[in-house]
């Protein structure tokens, strides 16, 4: 009896040049015209609206459609409260405003692999970052250095899981319950994704959700911000709107700042210096008709990015990743070694079969290595963290929506299988 083939050696087979061919100079590859996102908002989400405004007078600032919306999306998550703000890094934002304001300043604990804004939002709220290297299997933070960098300076750890990959360990959620140290999570690229079959962004104090158009699902800009602590809620809600404390849901919060502000109006309160972040009724309505379809979606992408696993060649590419509980809207392709020649090739070959691509990942890759950052920690800290600094220069994503076709998906591994 034979051995089976490895699914991606067969595609590398189908696809090799015969000896003939092998001495003409390489034809160009068929595009593969594969954007980024695709057809992320329907003509049924764009109904949904049209429908909304065909109403005498629609209302079309923050008001009940928001509301809704809110309460779906925390019974899809299995949460108690949500907040919809106008971006994903608005969530961010809030959420550090509302550590600082609940906790006080000292340290927080982010990852170098990242979008800028989990990074920027804690230094604009006056913490100090402490930054981990990546775990390569997860793209997540290393645990081990997680738990190596917690002392009592620590406010919070503001964990990202990374296109899709749970970056959570049993064993990281166990030393902060033992510790008392807030969780965080960024959910931004992994909405619908699990840990042990409960989803990613119900394990934390609060988490933060982006809804821009190149994610899962999408309200054209926004982000939510999802707790089950009922004091940080109302705080959520008063941020989100200037700090005002008559958008508080809680009658004894108001009247105990009536009560404590006597020469005020009511209505202008003003509680903490904070932000307007609102959404509007146009995207909660998107949202709402979007968050219908999600799971189906999801479903598509988990499929795709098996089939795109299965089918690169392992020895050139990394395979490995944990995909336990994943649902990414990009595949990640990372290179095995560090080869600046074989990158060029690789970039070369994708641009000319029209797939687009971020190299460093979703966020740019190292986020030490960007201005901001050298300019608070020096021009050398990168340094400490070989493994986010390999998917800077080796890492890639690509789009990941539900229409690719499969035979798209094995086309370009058999294109990527066969540079060398
Ligand atoms: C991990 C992560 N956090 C936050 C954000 C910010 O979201 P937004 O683009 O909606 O501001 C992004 C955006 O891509 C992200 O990837």
């Amino acid at each position: 009896m034979t051995a089976r083939a490895p699914s991606w050696l067969s595609m590398a087979t189908i696809t090799t040049k015969s000896k003939e061919n092998a001495a003409r100079p390489e034809a160009a590859p068929a595009p593969l015209d594969w954007p980024l996102m695709y057809n992320n908002i329907t003509r049924a989400d764009l109904d949904a609206v049209i429908e909304y405004l065909r109403q005498d007078s629609p209302i079309l600032t923050q008001s009940r459609q928001v509301g809704l919306f809110e309460q779906e999306w925390s019974a899809w998550l299995g949460v108690k409260h949500s907040v919809l703000v106008n971006s994903g890094s608005s969530a961010n934002l809030l959420t550090m405003a509302a550590l600082r304001e609940t906790f006080g300043p000292g340290e927080v604990i982010v990852p170098t692999l990242t979008w800028v804004s989990d990074i920027t939002s804690v230094i604009q709220c006056g913490f100090r970052p402490v930054f981990v290297d990546i775990n390569p299997r997860t793209l997540g933070m290393d645990d081990e250095q997680v738990i190596a960098r917690l002392t009592t300076q620590t406010r919070a750890v503001f964990l990202t899981h990374v296109l899709g990959y749970n970056a959570l360990t049993q064993r990281l959620l166990d030393e902060l319950k033992v510790r008392n140290i807030p969780l965080l999570e960024d959910v931004c690229e992994s909405h619908g994704a699990t840990f042990n079959g409960r989803k990613l962004g119900s394990f934390s104090l609060m988490s933060d959700f982006s809804f821009y158009y190149a994610h899962h699902m999408s309200t054209i800009e926004g982000g939510m911000i999802c707790t089950d602590d009922p004091g940080l809620y109302e705080t959520l809600r008063m941020l989100r709107s200037h700090g005002m404390v008559r958008e508080s849901g809680s009658e004894q919060l108001r009247r105990r700042y009536r009560e404590q502000f006597p020469d005020l109006n009511p209505d202008f309160i003003f509680a903490f210096p904070a932000y307007n972040v609102r959404s509007t009724e146009i995207n909660a309505v998107l949202g709402r008709s979007q968050l219908k379809r999600l799971d189906q979606n999801n479903e598509r992408r988990r499929a795709n990015l098996r089939l795109f696993l299965d089918h690169l060649n392992p020895g050139k590419y990394r395979t490995d990743f944990e995909v336990e509980g994943s649902c990414n809207y990009a595949f990640t392709l990372i290179l095995k070694q560090p080869d600046p020649a074989f990158r060029d090739r690789l970039e070369h070959r994708l641009r000319e079969a029209k797939v687009e691509f971020r190299r460093g990942t979703s966020g740019g890759g190292n986020q030490l290595r960007q201005p901001y950052a050298r300019k608070l920690l020096g021009d050398r800290a990168f340094e400490n963290y070989p493994k986010v600094d390999h998917v800077h220069f080796y890492g890639y994503y690509i789009g990941n929506y539900p229409e690719l076709e499969q035979s798209k998906i094995l086309a370009l591994c058999a294109l990527l299988n066969q540079l060398g």
